[in-house]
């Protein structure tokens, strides 16, 4: 363990960045393959509570948001939800993809990562994606977590997504926790299959925010490799789960230590799975989680 200390803080120091407020986060599979899993499959339904009540004890959701024409694709639709689970003690931050994302990436058109913005945290983002968290948060979320935040003081805050859901859900951890809402040692979140987000500056920034970060990745989905990582400097963050092949119960996995790091995903020559995009742990994340995650 002392090893594993003195590992982490030579890579920070190296960066210049300021430790985390608790450095000894541990990736666990049941958690992500259970409850993130089903938090971010329930941001597909049109009754998040179904997949809350399927898998947890004692959870109510607060509200679902929707947000038309949310960004540059015609009638896209941006979705989040927040909920409250009572017996686990956490507050729910939850996002989903959106159909025009899904379409754009299908199409190998990159104009959602041309344009980019400056984030709170520090670095840019793609305005894509930038914007659309805005518009979520802005229409009722921002006052949901406060209410949430406020009624469940001590609770920890549980961020996910799926695709465009997960950039979202990154961007959502980095801006309560650079806001100073929370603590970020208070904050886990765990994504599946999401794409670059920002630039360099961003990854670092969000790195040193957050110890409880989870970028899984399944085989060959081609999302966590767009927009390449040659494109307008964008870079992922910490910390990739890598699951080769496939994702049954007792699947191996690969934790890596590296923002973008060649023992994980990046390191396949083939990336291209819309498959292996769409499921994640054996679901297919939008229709279970419009089933009520049963
Ligand atoms: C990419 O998508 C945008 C937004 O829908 C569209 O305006 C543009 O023409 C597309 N570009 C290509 C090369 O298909």
């Amino acid at each position: 363990m002392l090893k594993l200390l003195t590992l982490f803080c030579v890579v920070y120091a190296a960066h210049g960045l300021v430790l985390p407020a608790s450095i000894l986060a541990t990736y666990s599979d049941a958690f992500a393959r259970t409850q993130m899993l089903a938090l971010a499959s329930a941001a597909y339904s049109s009754n998040p509570q179904h997949c809350l009540d399927s898998k947890f004890t004692n959870a109510q959701l607060k509200r679902q948001i929707y947000v038309k024409n949310c960004a540059l694709v015609n009638n896209d639709v941006c979705s989040g939800y927040t909920a409250v689970l009572h017996n686990d003690k956490a507050i729910v931050i939850s996002f989903r993809g959106t159909q025009g994302f899904f379409q754009l990436i299908s199409e190998a058109n990159k104009s959602i990562f041309e344009s980019q913005m400056s984030w709170i945290a520090g670095g840019k983002v793609s305005k894509y994606f930038g914007d659309a968290f805005s518009k979520v948060w802005a229409a009722g979320m921002k006052d949901d977590f406060a209410a949430l935040l406020t009624q469940n003081p001590g609770y920890e805050v549980w961020v996910s997504g799926h695709s465009l859901g997960g950039s979202l859900a990154s961007l959502a951890a980095s801006y309560v926790i650079g806001t100073k809402l929370v603590d970020g040692s208070r904050v886990k979140l765990v994504t599946y299959g999401e794409p670059r987000t920002g630039n360099k500056d961003y990854a670092h920034a969000h790195d040193a925010q957050l110890a409880y970060s989870y970028r899984v990745t399944h085989n060959r989905d081609v999302v966590p490799h767009v927009p390449n990582e040659d494109f307008e400097g964008y870079y992922h963050n910490k910390f990739e789960v890598y699951y080769r092949e496939n994702m049954k119960n007792g699947a191996k996995y690969t934790v890596c230590n590296g923002d973008e790091d060649n023992g994980c995903s990046d390191g396949l020559w083939i990336t291209t799975s819309i498959d292996d995009h769409l499921h994640y742990f054996e679901k297919d994340i939008s229709a279970w989680g419009d089933k009520g995650c049963n």
